[in-house]
């Protein structure tokens, strides 16, 4: 599969597999995580890994009853919690380059399962202090997102996209 059928393969999955992601998987895809560029090179994300039931389940009750994702949370076998630590990137210009490493490297893990045949779906409506409070993460951390990770017991069509010429300008920003 080259990089454009990647990109193309992947979706956020919702309904999982009761069937357990292999050790070799998990660590790939946290790998390719480790891997990602950051902002002076200072690696500011953390992941949790959750596989016990409870702690899964606590994460889904961080999120609101009509979130989609929810029970994505308590279906698959692992979720992967995004965290990230402040003081380990830096705010210049008023940009927040924390929120694009620790996103970066979330898309590096995102890609990766999907490479290995693993779903995932990126979850970001969830009460950032229950999260921190279910898995005990300091105050100072902040906690991004989440997926999880597991086989799909789902198919999906692809979500529609803007047209290239909506977001591709040349030259100048807008179109000709
Ligand atoms: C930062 C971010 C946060 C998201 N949060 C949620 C969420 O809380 N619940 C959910 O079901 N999907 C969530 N999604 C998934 C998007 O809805 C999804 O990526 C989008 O609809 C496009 O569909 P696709 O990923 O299948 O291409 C999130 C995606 C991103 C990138």
């Amino acid at each position: 599969m080259n990089f454009l059928e990647l990109a193309q393969t992947r979706r956020s999955l919702r309904t999982y597999l009761d069937k357990p992601v292999e050790r070799e998987k998990l660590e790939y895809v946290l790998e390719t995580a480790r891997l990602a560029p950051s902002w002076k090179n200072m690696q500011c994300w953390r992941f949790i890994v959750v596989e016990d039931a409870a702690g899964r389940a606590a994460l889904a009750e961080t999120m609101g009853e009509t979130n989609p994702g929810r029970k994505a949370l308590t279906g698959a076998p692992i979720v992967i919690v995004l965290c990230a630590v402040p003081k380990e990137s830096e705010i210049w210009e008023g940009k927040d380059f924390m929120m694009l490493d620790a996103g970066l490297a979330m898309e590096h893990l995102v890609l990766a399962a999907t490479e290995q045949g693993l779903g995932t779906c990126w979850q970001g409506l969830f009460t950032e202090q229950k999260a921190r409070e279910a898995l005990q993460i300091p105050e100072d951390v902040r906690v991004l997102a989440m997926t999880p990770l597991g086989y799909a017991a789902e198919e999906r069509r692809p979500r529609p996209r803007k047209a290239m010429s909506e977001i591709v300008f040349h030259g100048k920003w807008g179109r000709e």
